[in-house]
């Protein structure tokens, strides 16, 4: 907090306001109204929150109109070329780089805790095979909260530390068991040799009757869209989190509650949807036309995959996935190519188009992700699942940011109340 003021002048009772101001670190100032309020009778309104600092936090920054990422101040550039997803957990999770043994405590403790009880494994078999992956994981995760609640003592940092490598290490394994009942194939038991990604494939595409060697290509590009998903700031599945976990509740039924809210089109469900789009449009002469839909007021369709709240140029991760995706396509053998083409062809379209220029409408991480989940074997409706595992880890760190913060209070908004006044019941004869 700094003694600098914002001042509002209210004409009508010709009453002015001064209110704190917080300087951040970098970006822009944060006009103080906790008192506005008790002091002054009057709340504030920003449906959506587009203007509104929901808390203090030293995880991650972006910068919209620059297309700014940095987990910790590192750029996401630096960290998609040189880390990879464990390190970047580690730094996340404890706010600093590891060093090497540090590393190799924090690898070996999320390792060794990647099995989930069988009880919780039974869970599936009550599933229809067809249930969609999102609505298994987020189920199951919120089960966890049925084996961990006398364990997990929120206000104990070594309760918090055990509950964040548990779900780090388990949300894995949990997908991976969604992923083999909508299959109809047993379950694969995670192999703790085998690093985070690799484990990951494994147990998704092993089978007993089969070799199955993970293809080191593949672990790669999945632990490099894992960094870029690790963690976003404020966004509405974190929030969730957040407000979830104000009150105090068990912290996997936070992270379930953050999971539903990524499942929605309009946030981590847009890489299933932005495939269901490229494949509706199908080759390249239809492009104008869904243009010319996403632009119509009228019409409910949008160009999956572009825009975002923050961002206000390119998406830095969608500049990193774009550039991957050739050279990945390529080293896969895979023969995903056409879908890539018509998504680049796609974006150049609407890049030129005055709609999308006036609004500030760039491609997003997301429109880009799902042709290397596809390439790598990963169906439609796990997309969203993979996303999940990666957020976890920024859901977590944020849950613990709030629960170790003395500050936090429970989340609770008010509202402008635009409802009938005061009026009398009638009985139901009378009405
Ligand atoms: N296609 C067509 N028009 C759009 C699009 C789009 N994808 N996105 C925004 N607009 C228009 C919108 O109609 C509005 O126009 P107007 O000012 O005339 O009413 C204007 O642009 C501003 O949009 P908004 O909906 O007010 O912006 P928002 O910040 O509330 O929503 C968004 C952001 C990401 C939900 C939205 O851009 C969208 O629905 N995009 C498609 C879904 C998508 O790709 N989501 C993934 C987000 S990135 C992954 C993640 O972090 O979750």
């Amino acid at each position: 907090m700094t003694d600098k003021h914002f001042t509002l002048n209210d004409p009508e009772s010709g009453e002015s306001v001064q209110l704190a101001v917080h300087e951040p670190t970098v970006g822009p100032k944060v006009v103080d109204v906790t008192q506005l309020y008790g002091e002054h009778g009057v709340f504030t309104f920003d449906p959506g929150y587009a203007a509104t600092a929901s808390c203090e936090s030293s995880i991650t920054y972006i910068d919209g109109e620059a297309g700014v990422l940095m987990y910790r101040g590192y750029p996401i550039e630096q960290l998609a070329k040189q880390s990879t997803f464990t390190e970047v957990a580690y730094l996340l999770l404890h706010g600093e780089l590891p060093t090497a043994a540090q590393l190799d405590e924090f690898d070996h403790s999320i390792r060794t805790h990647t099995m989930i009880n069988e009880s919780l494994l039974r869970f599936f078999n009550g599933f229809h095979h067809n249930a969609h992956p999102m609505a298994m994981v987020s189920g199951v995760v919120a089960s966890m909260s049925a084996f961990y609640h006398d364990s997990t003592n929120i206000h104990d940092p070594h309760d918090r530390d055990v509950f964040a490598y548990r779900i780090i290490a388990k949300i894995p394994t949990i997908a991976a068991a969604a992923y083999k009942h909508s299959r109809g194939q047993p379950f694969v038991y995670p192999q703790n040799q085998l690093d985070y990604c690799s484990n990951l494939l494994h147990m998704f595409f092993a089978v007993p009757s089969d070799q199955y060697e993970v293809d080191p290509v593949a672990a790669e590009a999945l632990d490099l869209l894992f960094i870029l998903h690790a963690d976003h700031e404020q966004n509405c599945s974190t929030s969730t989190v957040r407000l979830a976990g104000s009150s105090g509740t068990n912290p996997y039924s936070a992270i379930a509650a953050g999971m539903s809210a990524l499942w929605g089109p309009a946030h981590g469900g847009a890489n299933e949807a932005v495939i269901n789009m490229l494949e509706e449009i199908g080759s390249a002469d239809r492009i104008g036309l869904y243009v010319s839909k996403a632009k119509d007021r009228n019409d409910p369709f949008r160009l999956m995959g572009f825009g975002h709240r923050v961002y206000k140029s390119y998406d830095p991760r969608a500049t990193i996935i774009r550039e991957t995706c050739h050279r990945l396509l390529e080293r896969l053998g895979h023969n995903d190519t056409p879908l890539f083409e018509l998504a680049l062809r796609l974006e150049e379209i609407a890049l030129k188009d005055e709609y999308f220029v006036e609004k500030n409408l760039y491609p997003n991480v997301d429109f880009y992700s799902g042709i290397i989940y596809r390439a790598l074997g990963i169906p439609k409706s796990m997309f969203t699942v993979m996303f999940a595992i990666a957020r976890c880890v920024g859901w977590v760190t944020h849950w613990r940011e709030m629960v170790a913060d003395p500050g936090t209070r429970i989340g609770r908004p008010r509202q402008l109340y635009v409802g009938p006044t005061r009026r009398d019941y009638s009985p139901i004869g009378s009405r």
